[in-house]
C-alpha cells in the first residue's frame, strides 16, 4: 500500500541533503574490516582513519576497571536513573579552566551538543557561516535545521590554512550577512591547523557587534594547550557572551565510547537554551564515572601530547624523503596526505589492501577532488607499518 508519510517539512528537507559525514551511518565498518581481512588475507587492520588518541586512556581508568567491587557498583546503578546534574564533573572542569561552574553544559558527545546548538540558533531563513573544509557535522546538522550556508572556501594555494586574509573575509561576511552562527574548529579538523587566539577574538568581537554567535570546537584542543599558553578560546568566555567553546573526552582522553562532551559559555541564557534540547539522561552512570576519573589525571593529556609530537617528527622525517607524497603540517594527532599522481580513492584502496585504513577526504566539502587522505598518528610500530605501506605504493609494488 502506498501512503504519504507525514514527515514534517524540515525532516523532508533534511533527507534530501547529502553531506558526507565523518562516519557513515550506512557503512557497517566492522563488516568492511572483516571483508578487507578476508579479501587480502590480513590478520589485522590498523585504523588510521579515526582521529582519537590510540594509546588509550588514563591509568586511573584502568584502576576503575579493576575495582574489586565494580560488579557491585554495576548492580547498584543499573537499576537507577543516572545522575544528570554532573556537579562533580563540572566542578573539576571549572577548576581546570578557571571558569564558574555555571558556564558548563554537558552532552552526549559533541555531536549532540552541535545538534542542540543548531536547534537553539538556526531555522529556515537564518544563515550560518562555515569556513571549509571543516568538521562535516557542523554542516549536516546546520542544513537539516533549514538554515542557509555561507561557505568560506579556504585557499588551496595556501594549503587550506587560515591566513590574515581569511580573517578579513570572515569579518566582512559577518558584518554584511549577520549570520546566526559561525562554526570554527580549532585546531581545524581536518587540516590540523591551530588558529591564533587573536584571530578567534577578532571574529568573536565582530560577531558580537551584530548579534552573531560563535562556536569554537576545541575537540582536539588539548593537543595545542601548551602552545596556547593554557589560553584556548575558553579564556575568552567570561568576556564574550556570544562565544561557545566545545571540548570532548573522545580525542586526547581516548574515551569516545563514553560519549561525554561539554560546552563552556558565559551567557546563562545560551546554557539554558541548549539544555532544553538535551535528553533528560543523555548517557549512562558508567560514562559519568569514567569521565569523573579521567579529569583527575592531569598527566595523561600531557604525556599523550608529548608522545604524539615525537612520533609526528619521526613520521614526517620519513615522509620528507618520499617525493611522491605531500603532507600538511599539523598541530594535532591527525594529518592530511596525498600522492602526487595516485587519486585518493585508489590510494585508499592500496593502503587498505595492506591493512591500513585511512579516511578519504575527497567527499568533504571544500576538498572535493583534492585527493587527500586523513591519517591518525598511532603507536611507533604502527606508524612504521604505514610508512612501509606508503613506500610500497611509491615503489609501485602493485
Ligand atoms: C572537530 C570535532 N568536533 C566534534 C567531534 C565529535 O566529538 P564527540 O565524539 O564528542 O561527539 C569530532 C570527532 O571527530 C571532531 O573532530
Amino acid at each position: 500500500m502506498s501512503w504519504q508519510i507525514p514527515l514534517n517539512s524540515l525532516t523532508r528537507h533534511a533527507v534530501t541533503q547529502n553531506v558526507e559525514d565523518y562516519l557513515s551511518k550506512d557503512t557497517d565498518e566492522y563488516a568492511l574490516i572483516d571483508e578487507l581481512k578476508a579479501r587480502h588475507r590480513l590478520s589485522r587492520i590498523y585504523r588510521f582513519d579515526i582521529g582519537k588518541n590510540t594509546d588509550g586512556y588514563s591509568d586511573l581508568i584502568e584502576g576503575v576497571l579493576e575495582m574489586a567491587d565494580l560488579a557491585g557498583l554495576c548492580r547498584e546503578n543499573l537499576v537507577e536513573y543516572p545522575d544528570n546534574h554532573y556537579q562533580k564533573l563540572v566542578k573539576r572542569m571549572a577548576a581546570i579552566f578557571k571558569l564558574a561552574p555555571s558556564c558548563f553544559s554537558i552532552s552526549a558527545g559533541l555531536e549532540c551538543m552541535i545538534d542542540h546548538i543548531c536547534r537553539s540558533f538556526l531555522h529556515p531563513g537564518a544563515h550560518f557561516l562555515l569556513p571549509i573544509p571543516n568538521f562535516s557535522v557542523f554542516e549536516s546538522f546546520s542544513l537539516r535545521s533549514g538554515a542557509s550556508p555561507l561557505y568560506l572556501q579556504l585557499d588551496k594555494n595556501q594549503n587550506f590554512q587560515w591566513t590574515e586574509k581569511t580573517v578579513e573575509k570572515m569579518l566582512d561576511l559577518i558584518k554584511e550577512k549577520q549570520p546566526a552562527l559561525v562554526w570554527i574548529s580549532n585546531p581545524v579538523n581536518p587540516t590540523g591547523q591551530s588558529i591564533p587566539i587573536s584571530w578567534i577574538q577578532a571574529v568573536t568581537e565582530r560577531a558580537l557587534a551584530v548579534n552573531t554567535a560563535v562556536v569554537v570546537d576545541e575537540a582536539y584542543g588539548e593537543y595545542i594547550d601548551p602552545d596556547y599558553d593554557r589560553k584556548g578560546a575558553f579564556s575568552l568566555v567570561p568576556s564574550h557572551p556570544n562565544l561557545m567553546v566545545l571540548r570532548t573526552f573522545s580525542k586526547i582522553h581516548a574515551l569516545p565510547g563514553i560519549r561525554v562532551g561539554y560546552m563552556m559559555c558565559g551567557d546563562p541564557e545560551i546554557i539554558n537554551a541548549v539544555k532544553i534540547y538535551r535528553p533528560m539522561f543523555p548517557f549512562s552512570w558508567f560514562s559519568l564515572f569514567v569521565a569523573q576519573t579521567a579529569v583527575v589525571d592531569d598527566e595523561q593529556p600531557i604525556k599523550a601530547r608529548q608522545k604524539t609530537l615525537k612520533r609526528k617528527r619521526e613520521l614526517f622525517s620519513r615522509l620528507d624523503t618520499m617525493a611522491d607524497y605531500q603532507y600538511l603540517p599539523t598541530t594535532t594527532n591527525t594529518f592530511m596526505l596525498r600522492h602526487r599522481s595516485i587519486p585518493a580513492d585508489l590510494l585508499w584502496q592500496k593502503l587498505a589492501a595492506r591493512g591500513m585504513l585511512t579516511a578519504n577526504l575527497n567527499g568533504i566539502n571544500g576538498l572535493q577532488g583534492e585527493e587527500f587522505l586523513r591519517i591518525t598518528i598511532r603507536a611507533r610500530a604502527d606508524n612504521a607499518r604505514l610508512i612501509n605501506a606508503l613506500e610500497n605504493v611509491e615503489n609501485k609494488v602493485c
